[in-house]
């Protein structure tokens, strides 16, 4: 393996910080050095400061050296809420929206999540896996070196363990980390109608053992809301993951208000997520809690609504904010945390500085991997993406427009389209 001197970077993003989630102003300290350095070594992040400083490291004259001259580096993106395995996009279903039918129509005309479901459980898993590779390299792309992936497209034990399979096999491949989390309880599938409580007691009795015995999910989710599991559902499930030893997390507030982000606090869930219809009260328990608030605005822009989870009010009350790509075939087909950033400062009215801190360090808290990831500062891992771009705020200034020219995940390229490394290193 190389190690690497990356010297000259136009601005450095370090993200350095105390380790813990960053919070009210904390998230506007991005640790700029101009004409900054990092020295990777062995994977690892080797020391960090201004290229005059890290010239005079003894380690810089051995690594190999790589301008970053005209280049904005920093921390590659942690995507913490990813629903990265599924058969086919819904682009019908996308298309029937912009005529007027709302999500929620449509689920309940049988497409949908059960729509997925019916093809995925169709797929031997061979396609699943081939797809997801690719949705993989398009991630490393645009800057991710780190996401989250959930099941909830199998919703039976077999086809909920084909997909927590692909995504163990594709973190194993590598080069991207993927962790995984258990969405079995998605929504109720078909075979049950519209009864609830028997595919409860299959979740908790069984499904989640099981998934939990062969080390498949460290985390487990629920969507809570009118069209899928109420919050006393929900507390059940996450209740009987913990005991096996899967954090909770939740999908809550999205279509309808239910007392999900209410469930999220009091569980001290690891991070509750989307929250476009929070009230006031559940915005001072959340800023109160330890639960990460992982924001999605490209699910709201995707389909085309106009209420965004208020991440002003959230972070002037203290709350921790996260922001993710959702990335699925029903709300928010985007593998690009750039476009995510334009959304949460246009939309949310984040500054580009909070919307970058909480796509990177934010994100690797929200995956309990603050400690390692998420920021660049001695002794992490060298996880790292650079834009060719004059000043940070151009990251999400730009949209639609993929500025990223080169990503590094534990030292290695996995994307780079400026040809700048020595070609060896190169994939
Ligand atoms: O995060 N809200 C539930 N799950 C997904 C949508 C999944 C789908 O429509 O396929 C979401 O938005
Ligand atoms: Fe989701």
């Amino acid at each position: 393996m190389s190690d690497f001197f990356i010297a000259h970077c136009r601005q450095l993003l370090t993200l350095r910080g105390p380790r813990q989630p960053r919070r009210g102003r904390a998230l506007s300290d991005l640790g700029l050095v101009r004409d900054g350095a990092v020295l990777i070594r062995d994977g690892n992040i080797e020391a960090v400061g201004s290229t005059r400083s890290l010239e005079r490291h003894p380690s810089a004259r051995r690594a190999e050296k790589v301008s970053a001259k005209d280049l904005v580096v920093l921390p590659g993106f942690v995507d913490s809420h990813t629903h990265l395995v599924f058969p086919a996009s819904r682009a019908g279903e996308y298309e029937q929206r912009i005529l007027g039918a709302s999500y929620e129509e449509i689920a309940r005309r049988g497409g949908g999540i059960l729509s997925t479901v019916k093809k995925l459980r169709r797929d031997s898993g061979k396609l699943l896996l081939h797809q997801a590779r690719q949705w993989l390299a398009e991630f490393a792309a645009h800057g991710t070196t780190t996401l989250e992936a959930k099941s909830g497209y199998g919703l039976d034990l077999k086809n909920e363990i084909k997909i927590l399979e692909t995504i163990r096999r594709l973190n194993r491949e590598g080069p991207l980390e993927i962790v995984s989390t258990f969405l079995g309880a998605h929504v109720v599938p078909r075979e049950y109608g519209r009864k609830p409580e028997p595919y409860v007691h299959l979740l908790v009795r069984r499904m989640i053992p099981t998934i939990a015995s062969r080390g498949l999910a460290e985390f487990c989710d629920v969507f809570c809301d009118r069209e899928a599991f109420t919050p006393a559902q929900a507390r059940l499930i996450l209740t009987a993951a913990r005991v096996c030893g899967m954090e909770p997390r939740l999908h809550a507030e999205q279509l309808t208000r239910t007392g999900g982000a209410r469930l999220a606090a009091e569980l001290h869930a690891v991070s509750v997520d989307h929250l476009e219809r929070v009230n006031r009260a559940d915005i001072r328990r959340l800023a109160g809690s330890e639960t990460i608030c992982t924001l999605l605005p490209g699910a709201v822009f995707h389909l085309g609504k106009s209420t965004h989870a208020p991440a002003r009010a959230l972070i002037e009350a203290g709350a921790a904010v996260a922001l993710a790509t959702d990335f699925n075939p029903g709300t928010s087909p985007t593998v690009s945390m750039p476009m995510i950033l334009s959304l949460a400062c246009n939309e949310m009215r984040m500054t580009p500085a909070e919307a970058i801190s909480a796509a990177t360090i934010n994100g690797a808290h929200a995956l309990r991997r603050g400690d390692r990831l998420g920021s660049l500062e001695r002794g992490k891992q060298a996880d790292l993406c650079a834009f060719e771009l004059c000043d940070y705020r151009e990251i999400p200034y730009y949209f639609g427009v993929n500025r990223c020219r080169w990503t590094l995940k534990r030292g290695q390229v996995i994307y780079d389209s400026t040809r700048r490394f020595p070609r060896e290193a190169g994939p």
